[in-house]
């Protein structure tokens, strides 16, 4: 037999010895390599032995059936695409290879052409999905603890980079959780100022009172308490940068008194009149909508141009589609590491799911679900049944699969009904029941009037 390294190996398992001999002619002409068994019982020993990218397997044989050994393949060898022909065409056959895991399926008899383009069909599956698994094998890498690959991220990027040049202000919004605060250190750490201090504020976390001490620091006996003199955040942070994390959480008077800051760059400890010049580039951050908060008259609008130089907003995570198999890669790698145990992998379905999660609470809730499916998880490989219900559950809706059958069957009748324009009789006759039955459903539909 010719073997070729380049192409797929095959096992083709027929009880029927010349269709085996005759797929094996054909597929063996096309550069496969082929194996051939007359039942799944011999099927299962190669499969053991060799590494067989494709079974096309007979579906009526003794013994074993073309059905068991399809459902053995997908138990046990997740790398290996399955094709099913059958003598017997029949819907339910077709529906039940399917749903056990046959990609294809083929009718006897078929030419030649048919057999090549379905195997064609079928490793062209096997190979997207290696494809996408050997991505996400490999670990994501980080610029300045940010992962991203997507269009939307790497807009982020190169907005990073730009801010990073200068030292204008920057006001970084976006939902809560979709990491404003690392973009934020990712602009210090890759600005000229990197080797000074970068200092975080909660503007929400700080009591009004204490706010402007904490910002600018008080002089000895500014206020009871104040026993001696401390610096504030803004002198800390001199020749580095200040980031005013919920910047909208601040009060007016606050808000006026961080405007003169930015205007002359220079700040009044509480309790002395004399100005110090400060350099502190200014980052400041808001989930908020501030224009709206501008048009309440609750932010000052003269501080929002101020502050607004250069924008960076974050998009949402649903908005990333691609980056969020990125993320579940990186965190499930780091949560890990973190607890000694090997990274978990994720089945094909479990992925999906992930993915199609819209992710409100954005890279934030994404890093809790892989932490808890981490730590909770000693499975090697993570199903869907291992995921949080709540993501399972918005799985199912997106599919429409939350639908009862009375639902279903309540919009069938209403779709049939408005396509003969409400005729009883026609729609009667579509659906297959009696008028009488049809008034009584629709009666139940439209409830009692
Ligand atoms: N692109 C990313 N790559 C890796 N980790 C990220 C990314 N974005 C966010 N994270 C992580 O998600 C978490 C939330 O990020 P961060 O605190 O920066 O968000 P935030 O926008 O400031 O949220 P909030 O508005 O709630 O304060 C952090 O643990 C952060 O490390
Ligand atoms: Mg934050």
């Amino acid at each position: 037999m010719a073997i070729t390294d380049k192409k797929e190996s095959i096992l083709v398992v027929d009880d029927a010895p010349q269709t085996l001999e005759v797929i094996r002619r054909n597929l063996t002409s096309k550069g496969y390599q082929v194996f051939t068994a007359s039942n799944a019982q011999e099927a299962i020993k190669i499969i053991e032995s060799a590494p067989v990218d494709l079974v096309i397997t007979d579906l009526k044989m003794p013994e074993v059936s073309g059905i068991d050994l399809i459902r053995h393949i997908r138990e046990n060898y997740r790398d290996t695409e399955v094709m099913m022909i059958t003598g017997y065409p029949s819907i339910e056959s077709a529906v039940e290879a399917v749903k056990t895991g046959a990609e294809e399926y083929l009718t006897k008899p078929f030419t030649d052409e048919e057999l090549f383009s379905a195997v064609e069909r079928t490793l062209d599956k096997l190979h997207i999905r290696r494809a996408g698994q050997a991505r996400f094998e490999k670990m994501p890498t980080a610029s300045y603890g940010l992962i991203g690959e997507s269009e939307k991220m790497r807009n982020v990027f190169s907005r990073i980079a730009k801010a990073a040049s200068t030292s204008a202000t920057v006001l970084i919004t976006g939902e809560s959780g979709t990491g404003k605060e690392l973009v934020a250190r990712a602009i210090h750490y890759s600005s000229s100022r990197a080797s000074a201090q970068f200092v975080p504020v909660n503007c929400g976390a700080i009591p009004e009172e204490l706010l402007e001490s904490e910002l600018f620091g008080h002089v000895k006996g500014a206020f009871t308490g104040a026993i001696e003199s401390r610096a504030g955040f803004f002198q800390t942070a001199d020749g580095g940068t200040i980031f005013l994390d919920e910047i909208s959480d601040t009060s007016l008077a606050m808000q006026a008194k961080l405007l003169r800051v930015l205007q002359d760059k220079e700040v009044c400890m509480v309790g002395s009149s004399r100005p110090r010049n400060v350099d502190v580039r200014i980052l400041a951050s808001t989930n908020k909508d501030l224009l709206g908060l501008i048009r309440k008259d609750v932010f000052r609008e003269d501080l929002y141009y101020r502050l607004n130089v250069i924008t960076i907003d974050i998009p949402p995570l649903r908005d990333r589609n691609d980056d969020i198999l990125l993320l579940i890669q990186y965190s499930a790698n780091k949560f890990a590491k973190d607890l000694g145990k090997p990274a978990p992998k994720f089945s094909d379905n479990a992925l999906q799911v992930l993915k199609n999660y819209h992710w409100p609470g954005n890279v934030r809730e994404l890093e809790n679900v892989i932490q808890r499916l981490v730590v909770m998880t000693d499975e090697e490989m993570i199903e869907v049944p291992d995921l949080p219900s709540l993501l399972r559950f918005s799985a199912l809706r997106k599919a429409g699969l939350n639908r009862t059958l009375a639902e279903v069957e309540a919009e069938y009748i209403q779709n049939v009904l408005a396509s003969v324009e409400g005729n009883i009789s026609k729609a009667s006759e579509i659906l297959g029941i009696d008028r009488k039955t049809l008034r009584a459903k629709l009666k139940k539909i439209q409830g009692p009037s």
